[in-house]
Formats: C-alpha cells, sequence, structure tokens
C-alpha cells in the first residue's frame, strides 16, 4: 500500500500527492471548475467524486483493451493511485461530431457529424492559452519525437475506438475528448491525466441533451446532475 505524502502540484481540478514509492502518485479529484482557460470559476458539488469514479471506469476499460495508462487503482472516493509520469506538454483532441472550437473554426454547424475522425494537437500552456499547433510547432519545440506523436496518435485512435463503441451501448454519443500522455520512469508511454465529463463531450443519443463540462461552460444549469447521468449510464451507482 502507497502511503500518501505531501502534494507536488495543485492543477485546476485536481492535486497530485508523492507517496512513498517513488514510482506512483496519488491524484485527488477536486470540485473546482474553470472554462475559458481559468476566465470562468466555479465549483461543481460533487464533481470530484464523480470525476474519480468515471475515470476509474474508462481507464479499466482501455486497460482491458491493451491500452497502457497511468491508472493503477481507485483508493477512495476522490483519490487514483496512478504511475508517476513526466507530461507531454500536448494535448490531443479527437472529434467525431463538430461543437466547440472545431465548429468555430471550420464554420460547421454544431452537432454535423465528421466524415472522418479529426485530431488536433494543443500546446499545453496556460500563458499562451493551450493553442492549436501542428507537427512543425511541435518539432521546433522539441516537446515529442515524431514516434511518440505517432503512438500517441495511433492510442488516441483506439482509445476513440474503444470509448465510442462502450459509450454507444449507454445510448450516449461521444462527440470529441481530450487526452494528455506522459512517459514514466521506465520510458512507456502511458496515457495519463483523466477521461471525464470535465475532458470530452457527451450527448444523449436520442435527445442530443448535453451531459457534460458545456452546461457548466455555457451556464445551461444542472450541471451536477449531467455528471451524476453519466456516472448512473456508466453502471455507477449514487444515492
Ligand atoms: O473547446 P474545444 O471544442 O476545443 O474542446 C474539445 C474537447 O476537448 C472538449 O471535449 C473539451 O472538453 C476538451 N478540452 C479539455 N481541456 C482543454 C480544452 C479542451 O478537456 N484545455
Amino acid at each position: 500500500m502507497a502511503v500518501k505524502q505531501q502534494m507536488m502540484y495543485e492543477g485546476k481540478a485536481k492535486k497530485v500527492f508523492l507517496t512513498d514509492d517513488p514510482k506512483l502518485v496519488i491524484v485527488d479529484y477536486k470540485d473546482d471548475a474553470t472554462a475559458f482557460n481559468g476566465e470562468k470559476k466555479g465549483q461543481i458539488v460533487g464533481k470530484g467524486a464523480l470525476n474519480n469514479r468515471i475515470a476509474s471506469i474508462f481507464f479499466r476499460l482501455l486497460e482491458s483493451k491493451g491500452i497502457p495508462t497511468h491508472y493503477v487503482e481507485t483508493l477512495s472516493e476522490r483519490e487514483m493511485l496512478v504511475k508517476k509520469v513526466q507530461i507531454v506538454p500536448i494535448e490531443l483532441v479527437v472529434r467525431n461530431i463538430a461543437a466547440g472550437s472545431l465548429a468555430k473554426r471550420i464554420g460547421w454547424e454544431e452537432g454535423t457529424i465528421l466524415p472522418k475522425v479529426v485530431i488536433e494537437f494543443y500546446y499545453k500552456d496556460d500563458e499562451l492559452g493551450d493553442p492549436l499547433i501542428n507537427r512543425s510547432h511541435i518539432d521546433v519545440l522539441n516537446l515529442a519525437t515524431p514516434e511518440q506523436i505517432a503512438d500517441m496518435e495511433e492510442m488516441a485512435r483506439q482509445i476513440n475506438i474503444h470509448l465510442k463503441a462502450f459509450l454507444a451501448d449507454k445510448n450516449l454519443l461521444l462527440v470529441d475528448f481530450k487526452l494528455e500522455f506522459g512517459v514514466d520512469a521506465d520510458g512507456n508511454l502511458l496515457l495519463a491525466d483523466e477521461i471525464s465529463p470535465d475532458t470530452c463531450r457527451f450527448w444523449d443519443a436520442d435527445t442530443k441533451e448535453k451531459l457534460d463540462k458545456d452546461r457548466f461552460r455555457r451556464d445551461l444549469g444542472s450541471v451536477e446532475q449531467a455528471y451524476e447521468e453519466i456516472f448512473r449510464r456508466l453502471g455507477g451507482v449514487t444515492q
């Protein structure tokens, strides 16, 4: 059993604690919510516990499909034990349906099914506002090797296939989602961060109701209820 030690990092939605095992850290999911690069701030009551449980379900699913992730085990309501990684400062966004910034960028109506999966790279840098970047930018900034980019892109495509099928079974559309990867002490590239309604767009397949952080970003109300609904559809039990 890894013993929790001092906090090494606090992000917008999570805290990370060292443990007595140098290869493992504990992620503590917070209720804090931010949007628009931290300009909009709030709290979603119960979000930390729900995202911890939702992300655990997704990580276990992906591990069972052979995708290497940082997930080790779920420790408590808000705590997850994960492998310590050096995060690659690139956010990969995978899109199946036009929404959000893509709908704006290419002028397609939100909800348009994309004829092909779109994969985008963003530079993970708060000061710059996480800008969209291409392979030349990644190369000149030395953010990842061409092999790592190819591996991340291939894993992202596989993850999309597995998540889409799993969610379709729960009458949910996977509109788009963001992934982060990290390199562990042994040099393995692992899926890291989280997969949750904070980082994905989930729509009800029939009504197209938004069941994700867009309810917070766009002031649509019933934010907590949307996260609870996702957890319930994934098989979780709420009081
Ligand atoms: O805003 P945009 O349309 O580019 O977001 C695409 C997807 O990536 C959404 O599912 C959103 O929740 C996620 N995302 C994220 N963190 C960011 C930016 C986007 O989780 N910093």
